[in-house]
């Protein structure tokens, strides 16, 4: 992979989000308050976060924007697809993340960002019920179709580049299948083929983002780009994909954590993570079969950061089978709540000659306000990388993502650990910004 210096960026950045819900319009509202001045963007590394570039003598911490060439937040240019029509000012009080004071300074902006017909298919969320979706005639239309927004929001905006994030809802579960997923060739024919039970739409998307030479963020647990045939289309057109679902709440106290547990190793017999939650994601949610694409994806985190193979006794003894600890995740739809979720976490460690004890941790977070810096942070570093001549996998963007890509197919083990991801997001900034990547402690 190269670790050439990105180019600076020339022009706007189009920033096209599937998706125009809560978390794509308190995306959309921050940015365009903190361009106002009327808000800060908390939460986001690339206008936050300062890193140690150099050694030595040559030590210094700078911000991102000062090692690397980022796009600035007054470059951006926002569309969107929804199943819905309404636009993003619409969505915005419909979500009730944000406040009115928030939202009507910046009213015109929202309004004028409506949503192109979605490319939508019911059988992968049976709760929405929208009528702004396109007539397909089958996949492969589906796809041209949003090929076709892409080059008519382009020319209509004027745009230099463009980045497409998927902040829409969870698919249901979609298994790879190696014989549909496994090649290019193979997915092509399939949509081709209208093969509806393995091509979601979100796929359609992907394929059409990459296609039109947009870097691809899956930000939901869906598949989509974690399939070989994704791979080799962001290599054909030299395109970076990331995903995939934004580690936002539970999960990023969770890859925090369980490095306390492992470093320090003590044993772990049983992780029990619960969830209520009131918003359209939390209803959509609730429908087992989207359920069960969340469920994979978060039970994943602590697996690959306290390994029972590696040690048979901490992680070895729970009520699994008894060969791992118990690790149980549950989301609940509750209204009351909104956007404004509640996680609990119970875990069941144990220490010197097995003694055990236990952890408690209450999230009191919302969603969407923590899901929004990590939308301006993977679109900005996606459209870096693009620059600096990165494409495939963008392994440094796993520090923002619940469930990182990695080539399953070679064995790879995804890095969950929050300090490891931390490192590798460092090093691809200082290789970007043309520094050297080290291992050196700040
Ligand atoms: N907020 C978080 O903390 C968090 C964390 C991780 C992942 N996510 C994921 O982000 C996504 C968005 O969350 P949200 O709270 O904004 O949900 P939301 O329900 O408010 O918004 C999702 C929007 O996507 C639209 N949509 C569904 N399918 C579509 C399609 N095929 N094309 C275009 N639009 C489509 C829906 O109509 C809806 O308006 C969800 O998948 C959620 O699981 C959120």
């Amino acid at each position: 992979m190269a670790t050439k210096k990105a180019e600076a960026p020339k022009g706007k950045l189009g920033v096209l989000v599937v998706g125009l819900g809560a978390v794509s319009s308190t995306f959309m509202a921050g940015v365009l308050a903190a361009r106002k001045g009327l808000a800060k963007p908390i939460g986001s590394m690339t206008q936050y976060d300062k890193i140690r570039v150099g050694e030595g003598e040559d030590k210094k911490y700078l911000h991102y924007k000062d090692i690397v060439p980022l796009a600035e937040l007054d470059d951006i240019v926002f569309g969107a697809w929804d199943v819905y029509p309404a636009n993003a000012f619409e969505s915005a009080v419909n979500a009730e993340v944000l406040k009115a004071k928030d939202i009507l300074p910046i009213k015109e902006e929202l309004e004028a960002i409506k949503p192109m017909k979605a490319a939508f298919d019911k059988n992968y969320a049976k709760r929405l019920d929208g009528d702004n979706v396109k007539e397909c005639k089958d996949r492969w239309d589906m796809t041209e179709q949003i090929r076709e927004d892409i080059r008519n929001f382009k020319k209509e905006t004027g745009v230099d580049r463009v980045v497409v994030l998927w902040a829409a809802s969870t698919e249901v579960y979609v298994p790879v299948d190696e014989k549909v997923h496994g090649s290019l060739e193979a997915l092509e024919a399939a949509m081709k083929a209208d093969d509806k039970e393995h091509i979601a739409p979100s796929m359609c998307y992907a394929y059409a983002a990459l296609s039109e030479g947009a870097p691809f963020i899956m930000g939901a647990p869906n598949t989509t780009v974690d399939i070989p045939a994704m791979w080799e289309l962001a290599e054909k057109t030299k395109m970076p994909i990331a995903g995939k679902d934004f580690k936002t709440g539970q999960t990023l106290v969770k890859s925090g954590f369980a490095p306390i547990i492992g470093t320090r190793c003590l044993g772990l017999s049983g992780w029990f993570s619960t969830n209520i939650l009131g918003n359209r994601d939390g209803l959509v949610l609730d429908e087992p079969a989207n359920f069960r694409t969340k469920e994979v994806s978060k039970l994943s985190t602590l697996e690959s950061i306290l390994v029972p193979e590696d040690q048979p006794d901490l992680y070895g003894h729970g009520n699994d089978e008894d060969t791992q600890y118990y690790h149980k995740v549950r989301i609940n739809y509750y209204p009351p709540r909104n956007d404004n979720k509640e996680g609990w976490d119970n875990i069941d460690i144990f220490g010197w000659m097995g003694y055990p004890m236990q952890i408690k941790i209450n999230f009191l977070c919302r969603d969407s306000i923590l899901a929004a810096p990590l939308c301006l942070d993977l679109v900005l570093l996606s459209d870096l990388a693009q620059r600096a001549g990165r494409y495939g996998i963008q392994r440094f963007l796993s520090f923002f993502l619940k469930s990182p890509m990695h080539d399953y197919t070679k064995n790879e083990v995804p890095v969950n650990h929050l300090f490891q991801q931390y490192v590798m997001l460092k090093n691809a900034i200082r290789e970007m910004g043309g520094y050297e990547a080290d291992e050196t402690i700040d």
